[in-house]
């Protein structure tokens, strides 16, 4: 029936017995991804099902912070190990005796196809679903092009799959992809409703279902109008099209054809440039929140109270971030004038958002309620974190810095919003330096992800990424790594797709170079020297890895 039946002596699978229900439970931290090893296990573990005429129903459940969050991204562009994640899927799905999947956690990708094999799905309350293969320049490969819009509909699978959000389990609830969601103990109840179901047949194979489908067969235009009401959002990105041809195959072709639609479409993703560049930026962004020289140990200071300095564009965005994060925010002005024109902009951002659906009324007055607008300075003292976003003067800051040194409590993090002034500079007129810190948000600040840390100790203060064409920026960009600005060149990937919109599916300059050949880079810009001036020089990193034939980010 598959490929591999033994079940590896550390397996993280594992299987006991309540009573006629054999319950599988995964422990592969630290989100249960769908390794060879957890496949192999789970195939293994339904062969015990099949082969102990005790067990008349089969839970399967995760330890740990989530069900299985998908397949193993690491796993990707390496020799595969079988079974395949397919193969697992179906096995489930074939099993003679009902299999439940008990949900908590996030149920992605992989997680979700391997849910949907199951016969039924049980999730608690606070469960997330979906499918996020799009955001790694892929698709649902393991049948759930072709399961997802059988269960929960044509509709719901295009936008899940296209979008890779997430759904809640209510929302999963209403649209029939679970079953039944589970109050208290997750094992137990999911236990209880397999007894419940365990002598009820046909079991209920998604990939038997048809009703949803002819639904979608009424109803031909469904595909164009969602990729015209599309078109723009998904300009350049070859997955979420990949995504709709096969959910289209989904509706058009038997399940046994639709599925190979979707290998084929799977694999042709997998070996793009696109999805090695999506996948490497999963990665980078993980990578950038790890701070050289900052251990796991170290516990981050508390932040109850955050003071802002300047109800400008800035000031007012960087307070939204809090305030929409549930911590109060005092915010400074110098005249009452500049405080109300600043707050009544918050103001209407958020009425704005709330506008559109995205926060209710009541969200907004709970954010502006935790707003404390002030124009006396001394208000600040108690702040644990204080963010300064006036002008771009260092006169004007070292003067709010030392104003602020002698009035806030000890202990309270310093910041300057500044984009290039030296921190240290700043840092030095202050008694504690050592909390002292840039905090560089970009514009606008309650939108925007990107949110650059910039630590003191004789940061250059006049270093910027020049803009003049592709190649200068990876020059640039190489000069930021030989002179230690950048811990990583997957950094300054993150800092162009978040902060100055570089699309996504090019993985962000530095990899776009190594993509590209990093000697022709350097052709390409020693043909431009003269025209470059004075002011060009090359970086030594760049020449070197060129001659080399090495990359900066793989
Ligand atoms: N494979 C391998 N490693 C993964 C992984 C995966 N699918 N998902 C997360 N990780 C790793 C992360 O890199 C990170 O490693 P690190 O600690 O060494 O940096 C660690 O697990 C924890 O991840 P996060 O820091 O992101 O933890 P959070 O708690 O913030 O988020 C999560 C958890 C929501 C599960 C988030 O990790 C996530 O979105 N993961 C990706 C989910 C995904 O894209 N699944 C689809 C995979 S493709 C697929 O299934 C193909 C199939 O259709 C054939």
């Amino acid at each position: 029936m598959t490929d591999v039946i033994d079940k590896p002596a550390t397996s993280p699978i594992s299987t006991s017995r309540h009573g006629d229900v054999l319950i599988v439970k995964s422990n592969n931290p630290p989100v249960n991804a769908l390794g060879a090893a957890v496949r192999q296990g789970l195939v293994a573990a339904i062969e015990e099902a099949e082969s102990d005429e005790g067990v008349k129903a089969v839970v399967i459940a995760c330890e740990g912070q989530t069900f299985f969050a998908g397949a193993d991204i690491t796993e990707f562009g390496k020799p595969p190990v079988m079974p395949w994640l397919p193969t697992v899927v179906d096995t489930i799905e074939n099993c003679s005796k009902p299999v439940v999947a008990a949900i908590h956690g996030t149920a992605l990708g992989g997680g979700l196809e391997v849910a949907l094999g199951c016969h039924y799905r049980v999730a608690v309350p606070s469960a997330k679903l979906g499918v996020p293969e799009v955001k790694l320049g892929l698709l649902p490969g393991a049948g759930g092009t072709q399961r997802l819009p059988r269960v929960a509909g044509v509709p719901k699978a295009l936008e899940m799959a296209t979008t890779g959000k997430m759904i809640t389990a209510k929302e999963a609830c209403g649209v029939g992809l679970i079953d039944r969601q589970i109050e208290g103990d997750l094992i137990p109840h999911a236990v209880a409703y397999a007894e419940e179901v365990r002598d009820i047949r046909p079991l209920p194979k998604s990939s038997e279902r048809d009703e949803k489908l002819a639904e979608a067969r009424d109803n031909p235009g469904l595909f164009d109008e969602f990729r015209k009401a599309n078109g723009r959002k998904f300009r350049g990105f070859e997955a979420p099209e990949a995504n709709i041809q096969c959910i289209e195959a989904a509706v058009s072709k038997p399940f046994s054809e639709g599925v190979i639609v979707e290998r084929t479409k799977f694999m042709e993703l997998l070996g793009g440039t696109q999805a090695k560049a999506q996948q490497y930026f999963f990665f980078s962004e993980r990578k950038a929140a790890k701070i050289e020289g900052v251990g796991e140990d170290v516990k981050p200071r508390e932040i109850k109270k955050v003071g802002v300095i300047g109800a400008g564009t800035m000031g007012g965005g960087i307070s939204m971030n809090f305030l929409s994060a549930g911590i109060p925010v005092t915010i400074y002005e110098m005249n009452q004038e500049a405080l109300d024109r600043g707050t009544g902009i918050m103001r209407k951002n958020y009425e704005a958002t709330a506008a559109k659906g995205r926060v209710t009324a009541e969200q907004v007055e709970q954010a502006m309620g935790l707003l404390n607008p002030t124009l006396d300075f001394e208000v600040l003292a108690d702040c644990d974190l204080i963010i300064e976003a006036v002008f771009e003067q260092m006169e004007i800051k070292k003067d709010i810095f030392t104003r602020l040194d002698q009035i806030v409590k000890q202990g309270a993090i310093l910041a300057s919003n500044t984009s290039y002034l030296n921190i240290d500079e700043i840092a030095a007129v202050t008694s504690r330096p050592q909390d002292v810190v840039g905090l560089h948000f970009f514009s606008p600040a309650n939108v925007m992800k990107l949110l650059e840390v910039v630590r003191g100790a004789k940061t250059a203060g006049d270093v910027e990424i020049v803009q003049r064409t592709l190649y200068t920026m990876v020059n640039e960009g190489a000069k930021i790594l030989e002179e230690g600005m950048a811990q990583r060149a997957s950094d300054i990937d993150v800092v162009w797709v978040y902060g100055y919109g570089w699309p996504v599916y090019r993985g962000g300059p530095m990899f776009w170079a190594d993509t590209e050949g990093l000697q022709k880079i350097v052709d390409g810009l020693r043909a431009q020297e003269q025209r470059m001036g004075s002011d060009f020089s090359f970086s030594h990193m760049l020449l070197d890895k060129a001659e080399k034939g090495e990359k900066f980010t793989r």
